[in-house]
């Protein structure tokens, strides 16, 4: 039996977040340059994309550029960018093809013009689809975003659209650039770290975390596979004592 039959594809998650990382570490292994490492990374996108395709989650958002990422080396950084415009561009009319729907989440405005217009073009073209919604997070950091969402909020109760008492987990919800999105029932971070690195912090107050030691590289369909079995091990109580949950159930 392989291991997508082992899972319950009823109770799969119907959002999975990535932390892709290990690219580096995995080219250096071999004498390579760490964008060999993210070019081989792409083709374990496509991998992850087509695993969660077959379980049928509807969202699944990944980690390729974080707002810290600019302090890398700058041939690194445009590496990545042009990584990124040629992935895009090369891969738009097979992801329309199957229906998938792109999204980003991040400040766009910071990306290089022509990063801007491919990803631009990309989700607007694609934005009619039905199948899974793939959001590349892209100079995105958690605490950027909640930042924003509080000035946003600051400058309705200012303008005197909001009142203080109308502030609620809904309201900053509505701000963040997932307000759109359930929040992610499991996240997965390759490469051995048990970091969260300034990722949907809001949004993962629930979530189950899978760590693997696998390098972003080398991870494959089963290696999503087997993080959503592990996800289905856990149980999930939000708060609740175990046998409240029997009684819900
Ligand atoms: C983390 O590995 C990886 C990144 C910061 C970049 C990820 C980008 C890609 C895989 C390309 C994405 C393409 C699309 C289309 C989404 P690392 O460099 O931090 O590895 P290390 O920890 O071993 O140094």
């Amino acid at each position: 039996m392989g291991i997508l039959e082992k899972i319950d594809k009823e109770n799969a998650p119907k959002h999975i977040a990535i932390i892709m990382d290990g690219n580096g570490r995995w080219a250096q292994r071999q004498g390579q340059d760490r964008l060999f490492g993210h070019n081989f990374g792409v083709e374990s996108v496509r991998e992850a994309l087509k695993a969660a395709q077959e379980l049928g989650t509807k969202f699944l958002t990944l980690y390729a550029f974080s707002t810290e990422n600019w302090n890398r080396p700058q041939e690194e950084v445009n590496g990545i960018m042009n990584l990124l415009v040629d992935t895009i561009s090369n891969e738009v009319d097979e992801l329309h093809k199957s229906n998938v729907i792109i999204a980003t989440i991040g400040d766009l405005a910071g990306l290089p013009e022509r990063c801007q217009e491919e990803m631009t073009a990309a989700c607007e073209r694609t934005k009619n689809n039905t199948g899974i919604q793939l959001n590349l997070a892209l100079n995105y950091s958690a605490k950027w975003e909640l930042v924003n969402a509080t000035k946003s909020i600051a400058r309705r109760v200012m303008e005197g659209k909001m009142k203080i008492e109308d502030i609620d987990n809904k309201a900053i919800e509505q701000e963040l650039s997932t307000n759109s999105i359930p929040d992610p029932e499991l996240l997965i971070r390759t490469s051995g770290e048990h970091r969260i690195s300034n990722f949907l912090l809001w949004q993962i107050a629930y979530s189950e975390f899978h760590f693997t030691d696998v390098l972003w590289p080398d991870f494959k369909k089963d290696d999503l596979f087997k993080a959503v079995l592990d996800y289905q091990s856990r149980e999930r109580r939000f708060g609740l004592v175990s046998a409240q949950l029997e009684n819900k159930a």
